[in-house]
């Protein structure tokens, strides 16, 4: 059982890997800037935008299942050809792909959005991530696609950390959005679910977020509780209020990934609290 993680120096993908390994998976794990610092990872450079160069990582791997976690919030050339390029080469090879997308496809609206609901972006990486949807859906109708929310780790993780440095005043011109609602994901929890997914069958998209809807502001007060830091000063506003365009309530209906998967969903606030 061979495993090619894409995108495996970042959070996710590291935790990927890390699980891997663990499960006795032999695992090849692509690095852009910097291999990652997983024992037991075999590490490949890769550029995804380079077509031939995933596709011939893809074939020299001939892995049973290829995991892609490779994304970047500024450019679409990794977020969404990239991902194209990811699904092609492995299609072409007839290996199983999981893709990782995110909530950042929805525009926002206070109902829970189902699996199989259609990308409504209103921001450039949300439609970066619904065209990488778009492209793997077409080119492999039988991959996971598994769509999650902002992802919770230690305290340099990206989520957390943003919460530490406005609790800290270390980003003195940004304020953390009481109207931006999302279901935060503890990255162990969500790593195990593309392991699961890439021994199933099951394809097509697949909500795999927290079942707790908080605010970012909510967030920040659950970290700083648990960093042992004190909210009253963080800075505070509305998405309205900044002009910025970015969705408002996202919640991620998981209940079919509750079922299917054996891996925990838990809450944040039993993540952050306990
Ligand atoms: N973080 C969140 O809260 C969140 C929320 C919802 C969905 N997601 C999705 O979850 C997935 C993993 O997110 P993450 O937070 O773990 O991301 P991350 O830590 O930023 O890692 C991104 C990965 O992509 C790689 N990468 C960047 N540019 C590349 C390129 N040109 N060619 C090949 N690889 C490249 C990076 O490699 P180097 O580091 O070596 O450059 C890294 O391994 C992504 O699909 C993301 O859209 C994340």
């Amino acid at each position: 059982m061979r495993l090619l993680v894409v995108g495996a120096s970042g959070h996710l993908g590291g935790e990927v890997c890390r699980q891997a390994v663990e499960a006795g998976w032999a695992v090849v794990g692509t690095f852009h800037r910097e291999p990652g610092s997983v024992p037991g990872v075999l590490w490949e450079l890769l550029d995804v935008r380079d077509r031939v160069a995933v596709s011939d990582v893809v074939e020299a791997v001939g892995a049973t299942a290829v995991v892609n976690c490779a994304a970047s919030y500024s450019e679409w050339a990794v977020s969404a050809v990239g991902a194209a390029h990811v699904a092609a080469a492995a299609a072409a090879v007839g290996t199983r792909l999981v893709h990782v997308s995110s909530d950042a496809v929805h525009g926002g609206r206070p109902e829970p959005y189902a699996d199989d609901e259609l990308p409504t972006p209103i921001h450039q990486y949300g439609a970066a991530k619904a065209a990488a949807e778009t492209a793997v859906r077409v080119v492999d109708p039988a991959a996971a696609i598994v769509r999650t929310s902002l992802i919770i780790g230690d305290a340099e993780s990206r989520q957390v950390k943003l919460c530490l440095d406005l609790l800290t005043g270390r980003m003195p011109r940004a304020a953390l959005f009481s109207d931006e609602i999302r279901c935060p994901m503890a990255v162990e929890d969500l790593a195990a679910a593309p392991l699961e997914l890439a021994a199933s069958d099951h394809a097509g998209l697949l909500n795999v977020a927290g079942p707790d809807a908080v605010s970012r502001v909510e967030l920040a007060v659950l970290v700083a509780a648990r960093y042992g830091l004190d909210p009253a000063g963080m800075p505070v506003s509305t998405i309205a209020d900044s002009g910025q365009v970015r969705p408002g309530h996202v919640r991620l209906d998981s209940s079919r990934a509750a079922g299917l998967l054996r891996t925990r969903l838990r809450g944040v606030r039993e993540l952050l609290g306990g």
